[in-house]
């Protein structure tokens, strides 16, 4: 039974994300599909199913080192599309849910999966969709990325680009500053890797870190990086809508995101103000900066400098090594999970937090044309 609390039953809100453009995300990992509603969409935006379809490429599973799950993840615009170009009405994307294999699932119902969502929804709702997870799957962020492509397409009119890829997997990382680079480059570089890192010789060093780890039934963490350039500056509000604040919600709801830093972030507290300061200067009569320690960001408005993000995701919860845990009807066992999981969620995530960056500064930049007269 749901629980009541006063007469009213807890319902799962706030699937919304945005302020002028927003998306609306619903559906299961193993209902008949998942879908998307992208509201405020201006009018007159070409988009094609193709557009999208390339665009989910990059989150696909299936590949080396990513869920066994094959789900051919194709898009159906239900609305909003008319000849090929946005009318301004809502956007309505569906993705049919093809390769669920909800019977592995069932030796799962009764057991309290450690790192999973189970316990937290079956305290607050009183029951949970145990069919992969159900809400609580990372299958949602396919409606993420789907809302991501049309956002990246109204970035592509004002000339934004945003570029996101695997920074470091286990203890392996990246050993060049990759943010210097131009996103197209950037781009090109990512994609030449499975795991969408853009310097070969660690791509290779992080994927025997996933491979061992799959040797020993576990899983490894991973940092995805992202540079926004160009960018122009005044994305923003100052006070609780600063783009800082409104990038850090939009990544951490992503499932296992562990942290969030834009510019230096943590390491800007080791150091000295004269160290952390971005000394402005003059060029061509108009001001540059002679570092990027803030990120691009400064009293959280844009300040014309690249957007630099970093997100941590903690390892995949589903191990088939044996763990420690109890049962709902409270025994306690040992239990290994077999099944089609992520060893690396991080590199499925790449598109995932491009997608949150990417529907975050759309919206600053819709925002942004109502700020000054
Ligand atoms: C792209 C992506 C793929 C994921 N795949 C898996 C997976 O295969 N197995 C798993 O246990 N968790 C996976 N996760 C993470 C879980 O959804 C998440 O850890 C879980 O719902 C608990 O939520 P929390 O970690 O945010 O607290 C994935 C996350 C992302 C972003």
């Amino acid at each position: 039974m749901p629980k009541l609390f006063f007469g009213i039953m807890f319902s799962m809100g706030n699937n919304s994300f945005g302020k002028l453009f927003t998306i609306t995300t619903w559906g299961e990992s193993h209902g008949p599909s998942v879908g998307v509603v992208i509201d405020g969409c201006p009018a007159g935006l070409f988009i094609t199913v193709e557009d999208i379809q390339a665009t989910l490429v990059l989150r696909s599973c299936g590949r080396a080192y990513t869920s066994a799950r094959k789900e051919p993840d194709m898009v159906e615009i239900l609305s909003g599309v008319f000849e090929g170009q946005t009318t301004g009405a809502p956007i309505s994307l569906l993705i049919r849910n093809l390769d669920t294999r909800s019977e592995d699932y069932l030796d799962q119902k009764n057991i309290i999966k450690p790192g999973h969502a189970q316990f937290t929804y079956l305290e607050k709702y009183g029951i949970f969709d145990y069919f992969g997870n159900g809400r609580a799957s990372a299958r949602e962020t396919v409606c993420r990325v789907a809302a991501g492509a049309i956002a990246k397409k109204i970035l592509d009119v004002s000339g934004i680009k945003v570029v996101a890829f695997l920074h470091s997997c286990g203890n392996v990382s990246l050993t060049e500053d990759f943010s210097i680079l131009d996103t197209d480059s950037l781009d090109v570089l990512r994609r030449k890797s499975p795991i969408l890192c853009p310097e070969e010789a660690v791509s290779n060093l992080m994927l025997q870190e996933i491979q061992k780890a799959l040797e020993e039934k576990d899983s490894v963490g991973g940092i995805v990086e992202a540079i926004v350039y160009p960018v122009p500056s005044g994305l923003g509000d100052p006070v609780y809508d600063k783009l800082s604040a409104n990038l850090g919600k939009a990544l951490f709801s992503i499932p296992a995101v562990t942290g969030v830093e834009i510019g230096d972030g943590f390491l800007s507290s080791r150091k000295k103000g004269s160290e952390q300061n971005d000394s402005p200067y003059l060029k061509d009569g108009k001001v540059g900066f002679l570092s990027n320690h803030a990120g691009g960001i400064v009293g959280g408005i844009s300040n014309g400098e690249p957007i630099r993000v970093k997100v941590s995701f903690k390892p995949t919860s589903s191990i088939g090594k044996l763990q420690k845990t109890v049962t709902i009807d409270k025994k306690d066992i040992h239990h290994s999970f077999i099944g089609r999981h992520d060893p690396c969620v991080a590199i499925r995530a790449v598109a995932v937090v491009e997608a949150m960056i990417q529907l975050t500064l759309v919206d600053a930049l819709l925002l942004q044309r109502c700020s000054r007269l």
